[in-house]
């Protein structure tokens, strides 16, 4: 008890539910048997391993013993996943894509502006991973608030607001 992610509980539960599994989406249905469809698939799959790497450290920092060695190994996850982003969003694979995504057509009508963010959360994830290494609990905190706001950054510009 008594954890307290830095100054705001509310940016706490934020990053709680960025990682969450609540905002992820199933693809229970029929999927259109196109390339397109099947990269907004794969892009789901992808955030999902991102999303819950972030979780995994979230949850040992809630911890009053972190283990940090999980708290290593995802950062690195994230980190390398971050690396490849850019790549999970291929022209064409917007709504027009003909499956459910939140990705909105300004990533492809404003690139610098996605490549931007896209920049941005490779520069956290690369200090998370770093500061994970190092092993300092405080750091780490802060560095996930960093990495967090990364992640609101682009989905407050680039995602559809979930509904449900
Ligand atoms: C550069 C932009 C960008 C960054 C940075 C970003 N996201 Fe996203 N994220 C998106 C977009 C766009 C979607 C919607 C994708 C879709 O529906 O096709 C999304 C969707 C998701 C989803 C839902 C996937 C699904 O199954 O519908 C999760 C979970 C997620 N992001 C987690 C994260 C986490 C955690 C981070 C930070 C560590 C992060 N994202 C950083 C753009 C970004």
């Amino acid at each position: 008890m008594g954890f307290r992610f830095g100054r705001a509980a509310a940016v706490a539960a934020g990053v709680a539910m960025i990682a969450g599994a609540a905002l992820a989406h199933e693809h229970m249905g029929d999927v259109p048997d196109t390339p397109a469809a099947k990269a907004v698939v794969a892009r789901h799959q992808s955030f999902k391993q991102l999303g819950g790497a972030f979780k995994a450290i979230f949850d040992e920092l809630k911890k009053d013993a972190p283990d940090k060695a999980v708290i290593r190994a995802n950062a690195q996850k994230m980190n390398a996943l971050a690396g490849q982003e850019a790549s999970w969003f291929p022209k064409g694979t917007g709504p027009e894509a003909g499956v459910k995504t939140d990705a909105k057509p300004e990533i492809w009508s404003d690139p610098k502006g996605f490549a931007a963010a896209v920049q941005k959360l490779q520069t956290e994830t690369a200090k998370l991973q770093q500061v994970s290494v190092g092993g300092d609990v405080a750091a780490i905190k802060a560095q996930v608030q960093a990495t967090g706001g990364a992640c609101k950054g682009c989905h407050d510009k680039f995602r559809v607001p979930d509904k449900d």
